[in-house]
């Protein structure tokens, strides 16, 4: 028997790679890379749900199979929630992490209030409507200067609650225990298991 095919819809290789992990290969896990005739979603909400939902129909309308969208990002605390669902742009260019990261310290210098959490808000979709939505979050704080070399995005500057290592340094078998993507997506396998 095939295994299920489950399709990202992103183009974010760290997303998918730390999603294809997590299902312990139960799924095959795709992503839109594999489809190149789909268009590039554009996300235009002020939510996570709404900008997962941007993705999860666009893409699904296209695609024949079941659809999973992620929508996620950092916020925080100090920065009344910033650079939340703009998190992928805060430093000026779309994806660009290493400027993000510089932003979020200068923003950061000098704060004492250092709590902040990561969200993932998922959206699970076929022929452009939706089956079911989840969210996962994982709280933790930012510190001043970037350590790590794993993981992508905000990880280097991110340390999860109960630890003294960010994500970035902790590695991936550790971040897919504890991260926003991984509650999420518990969540999601196990609507799938009841058989969606
Ligand atoms: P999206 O592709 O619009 O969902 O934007 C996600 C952005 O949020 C990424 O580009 C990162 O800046 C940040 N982000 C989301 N999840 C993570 C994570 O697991 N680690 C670090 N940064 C993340």
């Amino acid at each position: 028997m095939p295994l299920p095919r489950l399709i990202i819809a992103t183009r974010n290789a760290h997303k998918t790679a730390e999603i294809r992990a997590m299902t312990d290969g139960r799924y095959e896990v795709l992503d839109v890379t594999s489809y190149p005739e789909c268009p590039e979603i554009e996300e235009t909400g002020t939510t996570f749900l709404e900008n997962a939902r941007l993705k999860a129909f666009g893409i699904s309308a296209m695609i024949d199979g079941l659809v999973l969208s992620d929508d996620s990002g950092l916020e925080v605390d100090a920065l009344g929630g910033a650079p939340g669902v703009w998190s992928s742009s805060y430093g000026g260019e779309e994806g660009n992490h290493p400027r993000n990261n510089a932003r979020l310290s200068q923003e950061m210098a000098g704060k004492t209030e250092r709590r902040a959490r990561f969200r993932c808000t998922m959206v699970l979709a076929r022929g452009g409507r939706e089956l079911a939505h989840f969210s996962g979050t994982v709280e933790g704080r930012i510190i001043e200067e970037s350590r790590g070399s794993q993981g992508f995005g905000y990880d280097p500057l991110f340390i999860p609650n109960g630890h003294e290592s960010t994500f970035a340094e902790l590695g991936e078998e550790v971040k897919n225990i504890l991260s926003h993507r991984s509650r999420a997506l518990a969540q999601v396998l196990d609507y799938l298991a009841k058989g969606a």
